[in-house]
Formats: C-alpha cells, structure tokens, sequence
C-alpha cells in the first residue's frame, strides 16, 4: 500500500516540472525564472495545498512559492493544482533550510506560516519555524514593510513564537489569540479546517518588516 503511494506520488511529481521543483531540481531553470519575478510570497511547510492554491487564485498578481518537505503532500497538492491552469504558483518539494541560500533578499512581499508543526522539546525548538534564526531569514528575504502571518493552534508555540518576536526587528500589526478567519488577505487550511472543528482557538500574528 505504502509503495503505491510513493510510485503515485513519484509519478505525479515526476510528470509536473512546470509546477513543482524536486530537492534535486534546485538548480533549475524554472526556479531561477520564477524567484526574477516580481510580486513574490512565500509559504513554508505548505502541506497538502490549500491555502497556497486559494490564493494564488485570489492574487493573481502575486507570484506564490510554496515550500514542503513531505513528498506526498506535495504529490496531494499537485494533484489539486493540476486541474486549475494557475501560471502563478510554483512549489518546491525540499526542507527549506536547504532553499534559503537561493532565495534573493528583500524581494518577498509576504511570507505565511500555517499550523507549524510545535517541536515541543526545549532541544527541538531550533526547528521552529519562527525560531529567531528563521526570523532572522524572513528579515533578509521580505521587502521594506513585508508582512509575515503566522497562525497556529498551539498555546506553547505562540507564546514562545511571540517572544521570538521581541527580539527580532519585526513592528507588530496584530496578535489575536481567538482569531476568527474573517480576514481578507488569508485563506483557511487543512490543519485550520481541522482546528475549528474541533472549537479549538486558532492564534495569529501579523508583523511587518521596518
Ligand atoms: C502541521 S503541518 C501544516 C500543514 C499546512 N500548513 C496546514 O496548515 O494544513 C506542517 C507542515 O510543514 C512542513 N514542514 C515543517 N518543517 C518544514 C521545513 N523546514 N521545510 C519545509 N516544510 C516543512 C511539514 O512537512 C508539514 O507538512
């Protein structure tokens, strides 16, 4: 069963240079061509897609990198993104500690983070993904007054993700510990959907890059 899935995976990703950059792919053309364009936003750890290719749709004039590690979700996201003839996403299927080098700075308008996975052990939380190393990244990558968006469910990851915050150079626009999902430039995800079913409180911070 499992091997199904990777051959079917393998497959769809193999199939899809046009959408999809492999960690072995990093050096192609189509990365470089897409990361020249203007209008650039980043999401990291994207999952199975649906925040990523909702607003692709919803910003045409944006041009939407979204970056996951795990090879099946990837291959799940494509096969959503395969039917929607969007010219203005690409995702690339590799940890992103390895992508960070190739991407130009101060050239990103937004970065979004979704439902980060937590890494609760105190050794593990140089993993997060707003750990103050990655700050430190976004800051290089996002345009003068670029905003990044973090939500998460996670109590112990917002707490400790908004002390990050103070000691990086990020000028705080928001922190909402019971956000509702009502606000226009976001777009409800997998683990999101998930969370609200569940009545669980979903926590958002927006920052700005001075
Ligand atoms: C908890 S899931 C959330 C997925 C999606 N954003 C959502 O809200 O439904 C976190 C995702 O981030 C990905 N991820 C975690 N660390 C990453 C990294 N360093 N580079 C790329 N992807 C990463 C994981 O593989 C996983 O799919």
């Amino acid at each position: 069963m499992r091997l199904r899935h990777r051959v079917w995976g393998d497959k769809i990703i193999e199939e899809h240079p046009e959408l999809v950059i492999t960690r072995e792919q990093l050096d192609s053309q189509i990365l470089t061509d897409f990361l020249a364009k203007d209008n650039l936003v980043l999401e990291i750890g994207s999952g199975k897609g649906d925040f990523a290719i909702q607003m692709a749709k919803k910003y045409p004039e944006w041009n939407f990198v979204g970056v996951e590690m795990n090879e099946m979700a990837l291959a799940i996201t494509l096969k959503k993104l395969v039917n929607e003839e969007l010219k203005n996403i690409l995702m690339i299927n590799c940890d992103v500690n390895r992508l960070f080098e190739l991407l130009p700075s101060h050239r990103f308008e937004r970065i979004f983070l979704n439902f980060s996975d937590p890494w609760p052990k105190k050794r593990q939380h140089k993993r997060r993904l707003t750990y103050p190393t990655f700050l430190t990244q976004y800051e290089r990558l996002l345009v003068k007054g670029g905003y990044l968006a973090f939500k998460t469910d996670n109590d112990e990851l917002f707490k400790d993700s908004c002390e990050y915050l103070k000691a990086s150079n990020f000028e705080t626009i928001t922190i909402d510990y019971n956000y509702d999902g009502h606000e226009i430039v976001d777009a409800q995800t997998e683990y999101e959907t998930k969370f609200r079913k569940q009545q669980i409180k979903i926590k958002r911070f927006v920052v700005r890059s001075k």
